[in-house]
């Protein structure tokens, strides 16, 4: 009797803790929201985006006078960079190592309608890889962030 009456009461402790572990389970706190990075997808999806949105520009004869001269391997290393930038803005694991936006675009002449055409085109690459609204808006929130130190005229 007094054997059952032990087991009983370990059974019965055993319940509580666990009832009590379970309890602090679920009172964890809510996760962090993932980051832009992991919601759009990590780097390769990312990647996807960046050469969409290149490929637009280099084939849009409105773009064809800034990128004249450029060698492959220039427009590899400016889509290296733009990639990395957007990257490093969305939270992920990339360092962006090209110039100041104010730098590398001053003196190009960039006006306000050379800015909507390249923003239609970014919007066409997300649109392609079906990118969420919420996703799609906080990337563009970004680029337009840096309007000001690109658009000239
Ligand atoms: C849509 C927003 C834009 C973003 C996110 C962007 C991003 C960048 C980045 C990251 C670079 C590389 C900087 C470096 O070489 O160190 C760059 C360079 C450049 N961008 Fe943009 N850009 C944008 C808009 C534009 C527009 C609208 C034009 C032309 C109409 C343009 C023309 C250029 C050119 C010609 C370079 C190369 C400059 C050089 O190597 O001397 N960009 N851009």
């Amino acid at each position: 009797m007094k054997r059952i009456t032990l087991a009983v009461t370990f059974f019965l402790v055993l319940s509580v803790c666990a009832s009590a572990s379970a309890s602090t389970i679920s009172r964890t706190p809510v996760q962090e929201k993932k980051s832009l990075y992991t919601r759009l997808g990590g780097y390769d999806a990312i990647a996807l985006v960046v050469d969409d949105f290149i490929t637009r520009l280099a084939t849009d004869k409105r773009f064809e006078k800034f990128f004249t001269g450029f060698s492959d391997d220039s427009k590899k290393r400016l889509r290296q960079h733009i990639l990395d930038q957007f990257c490093a803005a969305a939270g992920g694991p990339c360092v962006y190592t090209g110039r100041e936006m104010r730098t590398s675009h001053k003196g190009l002449g960039i006006t306000e309608a050379d800015w909507d055409a390249a923003a239609k085109h970014l919007v066409a690459a997300l649109d392609k890889y079906k990118v969420p609204e919420a996703e799609k808006n906080d990337l563009l929130a970004f680029v337009v962030s840096q309007k000001k130190d690109i658009v000239e005229k």
